[in-house]
């Protein structure tokens, strides 16, 4: 009896401590070698400006995670993954279609590098996307990567033709059906297998009610964040940022336990943790600000925002160390060097590693950029173009051409002639008659 009266006074102070405690929120698990994007200032993905170095470079200026840039999933299916022997890095490569690039380093192979990762530097914190409008394409191209990086996310915002014409980017935004199904499959064929998260990058819709509704359908999908970029797909990326409807998607994700992370405007990381405080997200993503100057993930307390030449002595020697493509160098720096300095300009002009570091002044990396020139072919290890042919030359060439296609012409009209005779004595009948190629045996 005694035994039965303690039972049930512990069941009631049991009950009653639950019904005071308040509920604790769900939150979809993180998968073993997953990222909880909750807490995080991250670099966005951007095509051209989310290469390598400038992920390296953020990392390096205190970005606690950083998104890779757009790959669409068709480019990965059918690339092959190596180690580059010289530099360690992970490299997904392709034979490209029109490419006569030959590196001077020896394998003689030309190969374009469509995707570079550093798995030391970049480890668990490197979170790749994904651009696709099919099911069993992503899951084949994300099955590819998935064990070199810590999540895969679905980019459902781009707005440029390539993208929404393919039914990729922004176009999911209004077949949320068949976004919601990409993303379940990745759930369900990618995370538990690889252990990684999947999330999805938005934007907002025209209405506070259809941007729930989709953001509703989403977090139920399994992934473990959501990022919203808060412009709508026909604003462009000058017009300010639109936070209204930001509130209300934070609260959907969190009843859901998924991770809310707002993109649009954000300057800094002191700005981020503004933001995030003000509209209640877990964690903001910089992409115009860090593309300029990646520091600006630099707390002011840390020292703030780099000069730019600080910032752009640190990028070169990250492209040098992973043998970045000169062209995307080139691009990067003409971001972040302000157009008003005369390096700006002066810049646009170098054509080889060893041309920038001379021009920017850093003595120190003039070996490494001439050995990153011999491995690249570039400057004086590029192969020279043919010099062009003078005028009289060009006469010279055009005559022996000339010639050349009238001795053919003679050739070609002697062999006919030769094949039809044979012909001829091949058709049997009292009047040798040519016969057609097609029945001629
Ligand atoms: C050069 C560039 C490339 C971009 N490429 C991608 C991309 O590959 N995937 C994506 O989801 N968004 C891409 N974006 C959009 C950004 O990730 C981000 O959503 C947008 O720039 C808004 O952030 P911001 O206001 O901080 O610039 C790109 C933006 C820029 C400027």
């Amino acid at each position: 009896m005694a035994a039965t009266e303690e039972t049930a006074a512990a069941a009631a102070t049991a009950a009653a401590t639950a019904t005071s405690t308040p509920p604790t929120l769900p939150r979809v698990p993180i998968p073993p070698r997953g990222v909880d994007y909750r807490g995080k200032i991250v670099l966005a993905p951007m095509v051209r400006s989310g290469e390598l170095p400038s992920r390296l470079l953020a990392l390096h200026y205190g970005a606690d995670l950083v998104w890779g840039p757009e790959t669409i999933d068709h480019s990965l299916i059918g690339a092959t993954r190596r180690i580059n022997p010289r530099t360690h890095m992970i490299e997904y490569t392709r034979q490209p279609s029109h490419s006569h690039s030959r590196s001077s380093a020896g394998d003689g192979v030309p190969e374009s590098v469509i995707y570079r990762i550093d798995p030391a530097r970049e480890k668990s914190k490197l979170v790749f996307q994904l651009g696709t409008s099919d099911a069993a394409r992503a899951v084949a191209a994300a099955r590819f990567v998935a064990a070199d990086v810590a999540g895969i996310d679905v980019n459902a915002g781009c707005p440029k033709p390539f993208s929404v014409l393919g039914g990729m980017g922004a176009a999911l935004l209004r077949t949320p059906d068949k976004l919601a199904g990409i993303l379940e499959a990745l759930v369900r064929e990618v995370a538990p297998e690889f252990g990684v998260g999947i999330s999805v990058k938005i934007r907002i819709l025209d209405s506070a009610a259809e941007t729930e509704a989709l953001v509703r359908r989403l977090v139920a999908t399994g992934i473990t964040g959501l990022t919203v970029h808060c412009r709508t797909t026909l604003m462009r990326p000058r017009e300010r940022a639109l936070r209204g409807q930001l509130r209300m998607i934070a609260d959907v994700c969190r009843e859901a336990g998924v991770a809310c992370v707002m993109n649009g405007d954000v300057e800094s990381r002191d700005h981020a943790e503004g933001l995030v405080r003000e509209y209640g997200v877990d964690g903001a993503m910089i992409a115009t600000a860090a593309e300029k100057n990646p520091s600006c993930f630099r707390a002011e307390t840390d020292g703030g925002l780099a000069t730019w030449k600080e910032a752009v002595e640190r990028y070169l020697r990250f492209t040098m160390e992973v043998e970045n493509k000169i062209s995307n160098t080139k691009f990067l720096l003409s971001q972040m060097i302000p157009g008003r300095v005369p390096q700006y300009k002066d810049m646009q002009r170098c054509k080889s590693y060893v041309e920038l570091v001379q021009m920017l002044r850093h003595e120190g990396m003039e070996e490494m950029a001439r050995e990153t020139d011999r491995v690249l072919g570039l400057g004086e290890f590029g192969v020279k173009p043919e010099p062009k042919p003078s005028n009289k030359q060009k006469q010279q060439q055009d005559k022996q051409q000339q010639e050349k296609q009238g001795s053919n012409k003679r050739k070609r009209e002697g062999s006919v002639e030769a094949e039809q005779s044979t012909k001829r004595v091949k058709v049997a009948g009292p009047t040798p008659v040519a016969a057609p190629a097609s029945l001629a045996v």
